[in-house]
């Protein structure tokens, strides 16, 4: 049933069964709420009534896209000149592969959006569709309609510049996923990914510096039942550090800081295991282990006095301070590797040399 046919559509005067009727200025009333408003008039936009303005668009359009090719330029450029962020490099390869990536991207989405508002047909059709299968003067109209459209578009070479520039700009962006491969194969074999987890900044006689202060610490700084967060002590250039004087001042990223953070703490005689193999590996009964979780790389941050546990928060891993933070709980499937370290002439606390073993997540090279 329509809704023409339905007695709770019809004008209260029409309803079958109404014993009283309806005033006849009420039943106009009613009858202008069935009328169709039709669509508001059409405004063009100056880019259809004006050749000069739709010109000046497709140069816009076109710019935006030859812009996209800079973007995709820097990010290949940047490529070649600073690599992977790594190091000292790290800034000007972040600034140059993500700016490059984005302005290539960011253009060619915004050349297409104006196309679409200022040049892609924009007249208002209507086809009534009753029944369900259109005539075949229907079906052939718009099959007109969708032609002249897409000559319109500029999907047939009507708009060349457009086409052209746009097409290079996608493919030239193409450019971003397929440069980066040429690493499998000129990749420096003595840079091995496994190499570049191994590492850290920690050296022979580095020393540890308190996080975030950045002071190098003794033995005496280290309380009994006490953890410190520490990291290398290597400086930013010009910066000068009470117990710094002389020392080789380094410009590193925070990407290296970070994965060279340590948990140093002291245990009383008699409550820790040294293994065979780790003799002198602590100094005192201070002990330095990394702080990056062996589970998928949370900071572990927390340390239980009593008991002498540490606590990764993310998914609860434990570690056993007294038996070289072996695993007691949670997922981790190995210890916290422990920094062998010792003092040096002037007393501050320094490494015996880098980690025995990769920090962070295990992987299946790892253990
Ligand atoms: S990251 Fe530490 S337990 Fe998962």
């Amino acid at each position: 049933m329509s809704t023409h046919d339905d007695p709770r559509h019809l004008p209260t005067s029409a309803a079958p069964g109404s014993a009283t009727g309806t005033a006849p200025s009420q039943a106009g009333a009613l009858e202008e709420r069935f009328t169709d408003p039709g669509l508001p008039a059409h405004v063009h936009r100056t880019t259809d009534t004006d050749p000069k303005a739709a010109a000046r668009a497709e140069r816009q359009i076109s710019m935006l896209f030859a812009l996209s090719l800079v973007g995709t330029v820097i990010f290949v450029v940047g490529y070649f000149a600073f690599g992977l962020p790594k190091g000292e490099n790290y800034r000007w390869s972040t600034l140059t592969l993500g700016g490059g990536m984005a302005l290539a991207l960011f253009t060619i989405g915004a050349g297409a959006i104006q196309w679409a508002k200022k040049l892609m047909p924009d007249e208002e059709l209507v086809e009534k569709r009753k029944p369900v299968r259109s005539s075949d003067e229907d079906r052939q109209e718009i099959a007109r309609i969708l032609t002249e459209g897409g000559e319109e578009a500029g999907f047939l070479p009507r708009r060349k510049m457009i086409w052209a520039s746009m097409t290079g700009a996608m493919g030239a962006a193409g450019l971003m996923a397929v440069v980066p491969l040429k690493d499998l194969w000129t990749r420096d074999k003595g840079e091995s990914p496994e190499k570049q987890i191994s590492h850290t900044l920690w050296g022979k006689g580095t020393r540890l510096a308190a996080d975030p202060t950045g002071q190098p610490i003794k033995p005496s700084d280290v309380k009994i039942g006490g953890v410190m967060h520490v990291l290398p002590a290597v400086y930013k250039a010009g910066e000068s550090l009470p117990g710094n004087e002389g020392r080789p001042e380094l410009d590193v990223s925070l990407n290296d800081r970070a994965k060279a953070a340590v948990l140093v703490m002291r245990l009383a005689p008699g409550e820790y295991e040294v293994e065979k193999g780790r003799e002198g590996w602590d100094y005192d009964g201070i002990f330095a282990y990394s702080k990056i979780c062996t589970h998928v790389g949370c900071p572990v941050g927390l340390y239980e006095q009593t008991t002498h546990h540490l606590l990764c928060p993310c998914h609860q891993s434990t570690f056993d301070a007294t038996r070289h933070c072996k695993v007691i709980f949670g997922p981790a499937a190995r210890p916290l590797p422990q920094l062998a370290i010792t003092v040096d002439a002037d007393g501050y606390l320094v490494a015996q040399g880098d980690f025995h073993e990769p920090v962070g997540p295990s992987f299946w090279e790892r253990g």
